[in-house]
């Protein structure tokens, strides 16, 4: 039995639960990563063409960078689970409670119990999603930089019907986002919002009222605009620790000078082979610290 819970909860209330005090993320190594199957266009083409060498190399690059500045617990790879390096979509994690993903593709379903069997040891509260509502965890939600208030997207893989249910395990405001452009079928594919208030973000991948509500809740001086080209690069695929943001490495762009003016330091690294699969440094960790803690507020 999962432990469920039905109730408004405060972590501190709560002794039992993980408090990180450190940053703190979850990867899990690409052992048996591939292109298996096509489940987004990025995938497309792209079938069994990752070199597994390269992509543990990639892999350990970020995971060495950001155990300069985190704490990082692995998670076993499995077998028959390709997908499963993209460990920040199982799950969305706040105050010692793991809203547990409901994958919209059969192929990505099997990790729901890993992930499971993880935060359950790890002594989390399992905030289950019923199977008829797909979530697919930070991929599509993501609480602003503050830990205030979470931002979920749905139109491709997460279903809008999941937001009410996903807000409850925190008793926490949530402002749906419409995505309207298939290669950017996640939320954290173009939409990073960042410490100090600020947000990145691909306006064209959202819809006009996704956009307003955007707009109405960052200033203009808050919001970094991430151009097609480096949408399309997975720019706004970041980890952002504090002032750092670990990023996959962009050719001819602005992009990284506009975050260091805004005070964001900077780390582009090489994590092409993700890419073929439709992901970079944000999908291959999952945030397990309390946002406070994460960015040192
Ligand atoms: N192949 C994985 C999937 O389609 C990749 C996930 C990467 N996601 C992302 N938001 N970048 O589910």
């Amino acid at each position: 039995m999962n432990t469920m819970i039905s109730s408004p909860v405060v972590a501190n209330e709560l002794p039992s639960t993980p408090h990180y005090t450190r940053p703190t993320f979850l990867m899990c190594p690409p052992k048996f990563y591939d292109v298996d199957y096509v489940i987004n266009p990025w995938m497309a083409g792209n079938l069994h063409r990752p070199s597994r060498d390269v992509a543990f190399a990639q892999w350990n690059g970020l995971y060495q960078h950001l155990k300069t500045m985190a704490d990082i617990k692995l998670l076993h790879a499995r077998e028959h689970a390709p997908d499963m390096v993209f460990v920040a979509h199982t799950a969305v994690v706040n105050h010692g409670i793991a809203a547990i993903s409901s994958f919209a593709h059969a192929q990505r379903q099997p990790e729901e119990k890993y992930l499971r069997e993880w935060f359950k040891e790890a002594g989390f509260l399992l905030w289950d999603t019923p199977r008829e509502t797909a979530f697919e965890g930070e991929g599509d939600a993501l609480f602003d930089g503050e830990g205030r208030m979470l931002w979920a997207a749905h139109g491709v893989r997460t279903c809008l019907h999941s937001h009410r249910h996903l807000a409850d395990a925190w008793h926490t405001r949530l402002t749906a986002l419409h995505l309207i452009d298939p290669r950017f079928y996640h939320l954290d594919t173009c939409f990073a919002p960042l410490a100090n208030g600020f947000v990145m973000y691909f306006p064209e991948a959202f819809d006009v009222e996704s956009r307003a509500k955007i707009e109405a809740a960052y200033p203009a001086e808050k919001r970094i605009i991430v151009t097609e080209e480096d949408a399309t690069h997975f720019a706004c695929n970041v980890i952002n620790i504090g002032q750092n943001v670990v990023m996959h490495q962009l050719s001819h762009s602005d992009l990284p000078d506009r975050l260091m003016d805004q005070g964001f330091e900077v780390t582009q690294l090489a994590l092409g082979e993700f890419l073929k699969g439709g992901g970079a440094a944000k999908s291959l960790a999952l945030r397990l610290s309390d946002l406070d803690v994460t960015n040192g507020l």
